[in-house]
């Protein structure tokens, strides 16, 4: 006789990623353009990883503190301290990745029922984690404004403060953004912390495409404006952050977050339990990374800059635009989320570019029913191979009119 075996039922009713159900269609296809992904297509500077093969070496194949390395901890405040407010090593946790820090948050502050302010379309990860901790989260959709000379995706944000009823737990909220790459911008911050302020409502940002960011202006250090420039010590503001994509490090899986003082205590006995700490010999990487690795910074944003530009003229030429595609120019992250008038099934759509076209493609769907009929395209990546794929999307929808729903 069998017996159901089953996991939570919040478990089960997690959505599984659309981006790997693209992915899963095309990988091993050596004839596959792959950009449905959010990753560079480089790897991770040498003295990076001299430093790690170093460790190994030295016989660093031991546990660490729960917290991290104070040599990474002091690193990492020094680096925060540079980009935005003073901080303290003592406000510091170091992570197994920025989506473990984004997991360990949602343990540390969300009671089932909690309401759960979310801002979408977001990376599937941030939308499912508070459905595993029982929350009720709420989305407030950003929208394309096609009015102005340039589309671009927009928050309204006497929606989103419509939304922060008092009594909501927390406000999610990722920027740049992945998908859209919308910014917030530092008045639209100033007003929502305000809000949060006086509701007790506790903000999450994850800041991990702040480095990320176009159109600075010259001379001034590259980062989007951050909740950690303007927050008191001590409130209820807790930002995390990853080395994934600032130093190209995204299989090393190394992460951390910045919270107020008292909440480390609870903090370092859930990071016991989850992981008990990062590993020694990447933790070490982490900190030449933080500390010379402005440079990456630097070739990235240029890189994506270029990269981005590229895209956005690409998709926004005649022929593009006759064929229904709406194209923003991201202001941060790594990503060019346009729309297909008229498309509705962004899945389908992207399963036949992999399979017809040879174009790896996330499908906006997998953002939240709000991305449907849009679609992301990973610019981190070669302009060379970046004009490979716009020329298969060019022919795809050469050879299929009708590829799209009327
Ligand atoms: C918005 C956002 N947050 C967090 C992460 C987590 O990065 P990692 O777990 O690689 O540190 C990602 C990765 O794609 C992301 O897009």
């Amino acid at each position: 006789m069998s017996h159901a075996v089953q996991s939570r039922a919040p478990i089960q009713a997690l959505r599984a990623s659309r981006i790997r159900e693209v992915a899963n269609a095309g990988m091993g296809r050596a004839d596959v353009l792959p950009f449905w992904f959010g990753e560079p297509d480089e790897v991770t500077p040498d003295f990076i990883r001299d430093v790690a093969k170093q460790a190994l070496d030295d016989g660093d194949t031991f546990y660490t503190q729960n917290f991290g390395l104070p040599a990474l901890r002091e690193a990492l405040a020094v680096y925060s301290s540079r980009l935005h407010q003073p901080t303290d090593a003592a406000n510091i946790a170091v992570t197994s990745s920025g989506v473990s820090a984004l997991m360990l948050i949602a343990q540390l502050l969300m009671n089932p029922g909690d309401r759960v302010v979310i801002v979408t379309p977001l990376w599937p990860n941030l939308v499912e984690i508070p459905k595993i901790m029982n929350a009720e989260s709420v989305t407030v959709s950003l929208k394309l404004d096609t009015t102005g000379a340039e589309p671009s995706w927009e928050l309204d944000l006497n929606e989103l403060l419509d939304a922060l009823t008092p009594g909501t737990r927390a406000l999610l909220l990722n920027s740049p953004n992945n998908p859209t790459g919308w910014t917030i911008t530092r008045e639209q911050q100033q007003i929502i912390l305000a809000h949060c302020r006086k509701h007790g409502i506790w903000l999450m940002a994850d800041d991990v495409y702040e480095r990320l960011v176009y159109d600075q202006t010259a001379g001034h250090i590259a980062c989007a404006p951050s909740f950690l420039d303007i927050a008191e010590p001590d409130e209820r503001v807790v930002s995390t952050n990853s080395f994934s994509k600032s130093w190209l490090m995204t299989g090393w899986r190394l992460g951390w977050m910045q919270v107020p003082t008292s909440l480390m205590a609870d903090l370092g006995k859930l990071i016991e339990y989850n992981t008990s700490c990062a590993p020694g010999f990447v933790q070490k990487a982490g900190v030449v990374a933080v500390e010379r690795g402005e440079e990456i910074i630097t070739h990235t944003i240029a890189r994506y800059s270029k990269a981005r530009d590229y895209l956005f003229d690409q998709l926004s030429s005649p022929f593009f635009r006759d064929a229904g595609i709406i194209a923003p120019r991201p202001k941060g992250a790594m990503y060019l989320f346009f729309r297909i008038q008229g498309e509705q099934d962004s899945l389908a759509l992207c399963k036949r570019l992999v399979a017809d076209a040879g174009l790896g493609l996330a499908p906006g769907s997998a953002f939240g029913p709000e991305g449907e009929g849009a679609i992301r395209w990973c610019f981190a990546s070669s302009l060379e191979r970046l004009t490979l794929g716009v020329q298969r999307l060019e022919n795809f929808l050469k050879n299929h009119p009708t590829a799209r729903q009327p």
